[in-house]
């Protein structure tokens, strides 16, 4: 096998000492300080790169319901690479040709697109994400009102912000920056809180119809920033909930393949819950991501003939099953079979003849990886036992049993 050094030619800019140490930044990009054209001679197109060009692109030409894009490596993998060279596209359209022609047509007659951004390195933002992103378009002023104190603009005003353009918007190093706003407090919640909540308002903003041209491209970390990390995550999730979105995370490097960009249908899953209350049986239903539930106690099909569901309600004495479905935005769960069994139900009655006493089994008890054996004699002793504690590791999983059974005065029957 050939060593690198033989299969690699270095640039000669490597050996540039003016270019070699610098990684540009979002603020670069923003700031106008690239020049594309010497940043193109040294971009290699990957795979990952491909695919943001391409679905980027089409967003902002209005061909994709796909607004939002993850980017997730590990340090140093090519995330803000990636935006510069989406937003160098965007921002300059005569090398949209050379760089992109071989895999995408870009309309010739379309001009610059607006990139703003937000790098999470700006720790200091006084106007939060949000005000920073609206002074870049020229309208600060449009979120007055969630400057003093710090407030989350809502999803409407996000979508009034952002309705009927055409723009790239790019959220760099976020994970540092919301690890960081955890410690500022906002009367009692905190930036971080307050920051999440806003990208969650823009990411359902980006997805309705008045924003069909506005497209979100996210960095996120793998690994660092844990605190940071998780709250993207959430805000993510968040997302998620919705219906109708979708974000595929595209790995610049090219090992794994990013998958097609089209719009995923969430999926509704209906959860239930029956109980006895009193001498009626009870059943709950509940939707996720929340949605209108209708039902039927007669096996008849819930979409025909459902009672729309408003709270626990009482099974008819003797109905077989409970059928349930639920719907939003033209998204259906599946129909739900729940079987509702009217077995003889158990009740406790006191024998007064016998006497109390209480047995137990020597049987293994397990608590935090700790396992614990029945005292010296493993005997049934009134008050309790008294455990050894032998740590037989991880990975035994002894059968665990009830320990405790009750005969005498009050017994099952
Ligand atoms: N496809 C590419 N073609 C040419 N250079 C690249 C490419 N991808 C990354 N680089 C170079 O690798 C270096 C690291 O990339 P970049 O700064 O984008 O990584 P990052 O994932 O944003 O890192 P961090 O986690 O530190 O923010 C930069 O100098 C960048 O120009
Ligand atoms: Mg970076």
């Amino acid at each position: 096998m050939k060593p690198l050094k033989q299969l690699c030619t270095p640039r000669d800019n490597v050996f540039d000492v003016q270019r070699r140490d610098t990684v540009l930044d979002l603020a670069d990009l923003l700031e106008d300080r690239i020049q594309p054209g010497l940043f193109f001679e040294t971009n290699f197109i990957t795979e990952g790169m491909r695919t943001l060009l391409e679905q980027g692109f089409r967003r902002l030409e209005g061909k994709s319901s796909q607004g939002v894009f993850k980017l997730k490596q590990a340090m140093g993998g090519g995330k803000t690479h990636n935006l510069l060279v989406l937003g160098l596209l965007a921002k300059h359209p005569e090398f949209r040709q050379q760089i992109m022609g071989r895999f995408y047509v870009a309309d010739p007659s379309w001009g610059p697109v607006t990139v703003i951004g937000f790098s999470g390195r700006e720790s200091d933002a006084p106007l939060g994400i949000w005000g920073s992103l609206a002074a870049q378009l020229g309208v600060r002023e449009h979120f007055r009102d969630c400057y003093a104190p710090l407030q989350a603009p809502g999803q409407k005003a996000w979508e009034n912000l952002l309705a009927d353009r055409t723009v790239l918007i790019f959220l760099d190093e976020l994970p540092p920056y919301l690890e960081n706003a955890r410690a500022k407090a906002i009367g009692d919640s905190n930036l971080a809180k307050v920051s999440a909540t806003a990208l969650s308002n823009l990411l359902v903003a980006v997805g309705k119809e008045a924003c069909s041209r506005i497209c979100v491209v996210i960095t996120d970390l793998e690994a660092a920033y844990q605190g940071g990390s998780q709250q993207l995550g959430e805000v993510l999730a968040d997302f998620e909930k919705e219906l109708r979105v979708s974000f595929p995370a595209v790995d610049s490097t090219g090992v794994h393949q990013a998958g097609a960009a089209l719009t995923w249908p969430n999926r509704i899953t209906l959860k239930h819950r029956g109980y006895q209350s009193g001498s009626a049986k009870r059943m709950e239903l509940r939707a996720a991501p929340e949605a209108a539930i209708w039902y039927t106690t007669d096996g008849s099909d819930p979409k025909l003939a459902g009672a729309a569901y408003d709270g626990p309600f009482i099974v008819p004495r003797g109905a077989p099953l409970v059928l349930a479905y639920a719907e939003r935005d033209g998204v259906q769960s599946a129909v739900e079979n729940i079987p509702v069994s009217w077995e003889k139900e158990e009740s406790v009655r006191v024998d007064a003849r016998r006497a109390a006493a209480w047995k137990r089994e020597a049987r293994l008890r397990q608590h935090k990886g700790v396992l614990r054996l029945p005292g010296p004699a493993g005997q049934a002793r009134r008050g309790g036992l008294r455990p050894d504690h032998h740590d037989l590791g991880r990975g035994q999983q002894p059968r665990l049993g009830r320990t405790e059974h009750v005969r005498g005065q009050a017994r099952r029957i």
